[in-house]
């Protein structure tokens, strides 16, 4: 394990999955690429490891990759058209995204699971903890959740994952942890893990969200790891074995999220995510929600 002040630098972002639950739209395109009002559900990501502190961004990308380097990369056709016009409010849209943080990108070639996408950052990352943020999750930037995951990493040491509480129906769609009680409220100690549980065998009804900060003790651990739950290398699978072994990198800690996240892999949840978010924008919110009320009221 890494002394646990080693200062946290680097964020790894995931984005190499397949995205069958978005087909046909994710056929051509990640579907971390898919707009959450006006923005690609990655530029929030991106933004939020930014607020962090980490501006050295991995992007783990697959076959699909373009989208995701072209976003973050200037388009001087684009600026020069809209510098032509005049047009200075989306002409700091457009660079926004590439003047954000330093990106990498590393393919992942066979999405093998969330696990192996992780390992891919082990030549980036070398012998440091760093941030995992994945590409499908977000987190309202009003609930910061990442810096408090931080603090925790450098006063314990080990790891950290992201918790929610969940209707324990629910816990099925979720890695969950077997977790012990601290002197603090928001945060556990992880004795264990499973990945997409039944609800009956589920230790608790503490979900893990995609926020991670891992000690680099996580590698050696992966590469250990045997294909699980859908013939995946799990990520939670070597979060497991850390959580049982002080000895592999322990210790694993949990912060438990009680603010707004959204989740942008699955169709549902994507459209109540784009509804929220737009209803609280300034600019588009007022008509939006006087339509929204009339289309509740009148129409449904
Ligand atoms: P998901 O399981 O939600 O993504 O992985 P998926 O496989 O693309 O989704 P579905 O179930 O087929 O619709 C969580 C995150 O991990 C990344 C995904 O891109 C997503 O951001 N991931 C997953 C990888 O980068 N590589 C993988 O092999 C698997």
């Amino acid at each position: 394990m890494t002394q646990p002040n080693s200062r946290i630098s680097k964020a790894v972002v995931p984005a190499a999955g397949l995205g069958t639950r978005f087909l046909p739209a994710t056929k051509a395109t990640p579907k971390e690429m898919l707009p959450v009002v006006d923005k690609p559900a990655i530029q929030y990501v991106v933004e939020e490891a930014v607020a962090a502190g980490l501006s050295d961004v991995l992007m783990i990308t697959g076959r699909n990759k373009r989208p995701l380097e072209d976003h973050f990369d200037r388009n001087y056709e684009l600026e020069e058209a809209l510098a032509r016009k005049g047009d200075a409010r989306r002409l700091g849209q457009v660079q926004e995204p590439s003047d954000l943080a330093t990106m990498h990108y590393v393919r992942q070639g066979d999405p093998r699971g969330l696990g192996h996408a992780v390992l891919c950052a082990a030549p980036h990352v070398g012998d440091q903890p760093f941030a995992v943020l994945l590409g499908d999750d977000l987190i309202d930037p009003r609930d910061p959740l990442l810096s408090r995951m931080i603090g925790i990493r450098e006063r314990e040491g080990g790891s950290v994952v992201a918790l929610m509480e969940v209707d324990p129906s629910q816990i099925h769609r979720y890695g969950c942890a077997a977790v012990a009680s601290t002197g603090e409220p928001d945060v556990v100690r992880v004795t264990g893990l499973v990945e997409k549980p039944d609800p009956s065998e589920a230790p608790s009804n503490l979900a893990v969200i995609g926020r991670y900060v891992l000690d680099p003790a996580v590698f050696a651990v992966l590469r250990e790891t045997r294909p699980g739950l859908g013939d995946e290398i799990q990520l939670t699978d070597a979060l497991a074995e850390l959580a049982g072994d002080e000895r592999t990198g322990g210790p694993v800690h949990g912060v438990v999220f009680r603010g707004r996240r959204y989740d942008t892999g699955d169709r549902g949840a994507y459209l109540r995510a784009i509804v929220r978010l737009a209803c609280e924008r300034e600019d588009l919110g007022p008509e939006f929600r006087d339509w929204l009320r009339h289309y509740v009221n009148e129409e449904m």
